[in-house]
């Protein structure tokens, strides 16, 4: 690799030019080994963040990040591989039923999660309301569990895409967090590292989400979708509504709850038809894999009548099906003992509940999601900092969504905390945060658009 002047190749994007691979490479090499100043890949990501990268550069940007650490590699295990990543929202608690549902079809599904930050939970949080659930596995602990359950669920080594680590902690302090090529090769980055071959992307639109409005979602998840093609990727998203949470449940172990409802056939029909939704897409997913490259590790060669039979049977699998049946309910246990948790053991409550109800009749118009999820973490549900404990129990329960009649003084929404002088805060952050109407509203369907599929 050439070594090339800072300065220069923040002056190239600062005139709106083009970089040229080598210029990206060193960049980001240069800065993930501490050769390049804090204040210059800040002043390139401002001028990226102002005058964007074309998807030659963007595709080169990824692949240097992706490259500043290790890549892992399932191809040794004899199945397809899908995951999915949603950019994140309250109550989204869709992973914990589909990672074992799409599992129990024969795909492995290795999914790296995080913790929540601010108002939006994170399913490793959630998870570690399991008694003995434990996220950190070492890579080959990664590797034996997806070739014995098919599924995992933890948290991303330190190795994976480091050079992500210091530019997001970097794009946090210099405003250049909301910048579509930055998230988007942020995102892919750590993804396409994790060794998946298929991706579907669950991208985030409304009030509780990073990406408030449909065009600019619809731009990401575009975006998103091509570094996954170029990088050999099979790469959909689905953009869906995230104005209002997703299900009855915000907080960790209450969506824990909410999430076995769906697995033992059950739940709220949003959160039901989500899972479904992207379960497909992570079977379409897998065949396209199956038939574009074979198995390889199974020994099933593309365009052989195994390889035929297998993907037909992925197409047509039925999810609804292994919901009703217990078939990922069986994959969920055998999850969840793989990371020493127990099943069955009885999940957290909260030591006080207090409820807000309705103060009028007729229906429920709006139920924004941002202040809901404010309230479950104020509630002690999420953090304000890393380094801060959450409460398994904490979290809000709705008892209502958009649509649905009610009457004054009926139950809204019950908040759930150990600790009771955190109510007032909440309840502040409800304020303004729904609407009750004479005449019934129309109703956001929960998925909104759908790319690349
Ligand atoms: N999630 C990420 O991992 N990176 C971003 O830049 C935004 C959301």
């Amino acid at each position: 690799m050439g070594t090339f002047d800072a300065v220069d190749v923040i002056g190239v994007k600062r005139d709106h030019g083009v970089l040229s691979p080598e210029q990206i490479d060193w960049m980001i090499g240069a800065y993930t080994a501490g050769e390049v100043a804090e204040e210059q890949m800040s002043a390139l990501l401002m001028a990226i963040f102002l005058n964007g990268m074309d998807r030659a550069e963007l595709n080169r940007w990824t692949g240097a990040m992706i490259a500043s650490g290790e890549r892992l590699d399932y191809t040794g295990l004899g199945r397809p591989t899908a995951d999915k990543h949603s950019t994140g929202g309250v109550g989204d608690k869709i992973t914990l039923a589909l990672t074992p549902l799409v599992a129990s079809f024969g795909v492995a599904v290795p999914q790296l999660s995080g913790r929540g930050l601010g108002h939006t939970g994170g399913t490793l949080d959630k998870l570690e309301s399991i008694p003995g659930w434990r996220a950190e596995l070492t890579n080959q602990q990664m590797y034996d569990q997806l070739s014995s359950v098919g599924a995992v669920i933890c948290q991303a080594g330190a190795g994976l895409a480091p050079a992500d680590r210091k530019l997001y902690a970097l794009r946090d302090v210099t405003g250049t967090v909301a910048s579509i090529p930055l998230i988007a090769s942020s995102i892919m980055s750590k993804k396409i590292a994790e060794g998946t071959s298929g991706l579907v992307l669950d991208v985030k639109c409304g009030s509780g989400a990073f990406m408030t409005d449909i065009d600019r979602a619809r731009q990401l998840a575009q975006t998103m979708v091509e570094i996954g093609a170029d990088h050999d990727v099979v790469t959909t998203a689905v953009i869906t509504d995230m104005s209002t949470p997703l299900g009855m449940a915000a907080g960790n172990a209450l969506e824990v709850r909410e999430a076995l409802e769906v697995l033992a056939g059950g739940g709220p029909p949003d959160v039901v038809e989500l899972t479904i939704v992207l379960a497909r897409q992570m079977l379409a997913s897998a065949a396209a894999q199956v038939e574009v490259r074979g198995v390889p590790g199974a020994g099933i060669t593309p365009g052989s009548p195994q390889a035929v039979r297998r993907a037909r049977e992925l197409r047509d699998a039925d999810p609804e099906q292994a919901l009703r049946d217990g078939t990922a309910m069986d994959r969920w246990g055998d999850l969840i003992r793989a990371q020493g948790g127990d099943p069955v053991a009885p999940l957290p409550w909260a030591r006080h509940t207090t409820d807000v109800v309705a103060d009028a009749d007729g229906y429920l118009a709006t139920l924004s999601a941002l202040p809901v999820g404010v309230a479950a973490w104020r509630l002690g549900a999420g953090r304000a900092r890393r380094e801060d404990a959450v409460q398994a129990g904490a979290g809000m329960v709705l008892h209502a969504k958009i649509g649905d009649q009610v009457r004054r003084g009926q139950p809204l929404m019950t908040l759930h905390t150990d600790t009771p002088e955190r109510f007032n805060r909440a309840i502040e952050a409800l304020d303004g945060g729904w609407t009750i109407t004479a005449e019934p509203p129309e109703v956001s369907p929960v998925v909104l658009d759908t790319i690349g599929a």
